[in-house]
């Protein structure tokens, strides 16, 4: 059996078609940094036209890198939210038209879950229960899964998304987009501890994420102390800050962990790429004695591949939302 995913849900257009036993035979990721790199960050309407013009040469593309025919294929997968609406109804509407045209099912998918999925994709013998941090451009979020398939929200960002500072701060120090890579690449030649930057603080006793409180620290000291790509210390302060967050993320899953006692980590999404982030995290599963997963560099980002595994899943368990066409787009969780 055989099964071609679409992922339109932010700014990448992305088709991929597996196997049942999970073998990837094609993963194409069409990235739109370039149109949107002038304004630092993602124009939704831009995004959505850009889909409009590629997503038909991407499908066509999963289709002849994994060697097979359209009327091949058994079953189609889409991703249905959380993202900008504009962009899921793109892949929404070209994978309903498809699927009815050759009277396929066609399984609803959760963006959120497909990236958690990424990481059982290339591992299937996680324990459970899995503790997974899932951390992107657009979302900050702790699941519990006590068993396959089964998702429950422990934390979330209450303000910015992780990524979304990583951007932000790029976009005001005139970096580029998207700003996650370029912060990395250039905080290693810096001292992470030359800057200090503290933890979000939380009145109450949840589990939530912010990073606003740290954005607003680092303009801050961009002000105060001038800080351009020409400042002396500019390496120290973009290692500091990209640790900050490495900090701020470990220290709820510290906490996550010890009223969870889960089984085994999972970190993943876009900033799930980030080597510091990757190295912390596998440091703090070692001192904690958890086996610890982290999808590679290429199923972190945004991909069709973790789509289509995710309703692989859901096809094999039978937890298929719906095999009409009556899919929505949603624009939250
Ligand atoms: O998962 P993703 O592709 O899209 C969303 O669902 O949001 O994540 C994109 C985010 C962006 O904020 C980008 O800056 C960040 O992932 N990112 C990184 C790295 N690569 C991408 N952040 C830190 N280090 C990276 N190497
Ligand atoms: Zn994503």
């Amino acid at each position: 059996m055989y099964i071609l995913a679409i992922e339109t849900s932010c700014d990448e257009t992305a088709a991929a078609v597996l196997r049942d036993d999970f073998e990837i035979l094609s993963n194409i990721v069409l990235s739109q940094d370039e149109i949107h790199a002038p304004y630092g960050g993602v124009v939704p309407e831009l995004a959505s036209r850009q889909h409009v013009k590629t997503i038909d040469s991407i499908v066509r593309e999963s289709l002849n890198v994994a060697g097979l025919k359209i009327e091949q294929i058994d079953a189609y997968a889409v991703t249905q939210g959380p993202g900008l609406v504009g962009s899921l109804i793109v892949g929404l509407s070209f994978a309903k038209g498809v699927a009815y045209y050759f009277q396929k099912p066609l399984v609803g998918i959760d963006h959120l879950q497909a990236h958690i999925e990424a990481a059982f994709l290339e591992n299937r013998d996680i324990p459970f229960p899995v503790l997974a941090l899932l951390v992107s451009g657009g979302h900050t979020s702790a699941f519990l899964l006590r068993r396959k398939l089964h998702y429950d929200l422990i934390g979330k960002t209450r303000d910015d998304a992780a990524g979304e500072i990583l951007d932000k701060i790029a976009k005001f120090l005139d970096l580029g987009y998207p700003g996650g890579p370029v912060i990395e690449k250039l905080s290693t030649k810096g001292n992470p501890k030359k800057f200090a930057f503290g933890l979000p603080r939380m009145t109450d006793r949840s589990l939530d994420f912010s990073f606003s409180g740290l954005k607003t620290a680092a303009l801050k000291l961009i002000k105060e102390k001038k800080i351009s790509n020409e400042h002396p210390h500019f390496f120290d302060f973009l290692a500091s800050f990209e640790a900050a967050i490495s900090r701020a993320l470990l220290h709820r899953l510290r906490q996550a962990v010890s009223i969870f006692t889960p089984k085994s980590l999972v970190l993943c999404g876009g900033v799930a790429r980030n080597r510091r982030l990757r190295a912390d995290f596998l440091a703090f599963a070692q001192k904690h004695r958890l086996p610890a997963f982290i999808p590679s560099p290429k199923l972190c980002t945004d991909n069709a591949a973790m789509v289509a595994a995710l309703a692989l899943e859901k096809l094999r368990g039978q937890e298929v939302t719906s095999f009409s066409l009556d899919l929505n787009a949603y624009p939250r969780s």
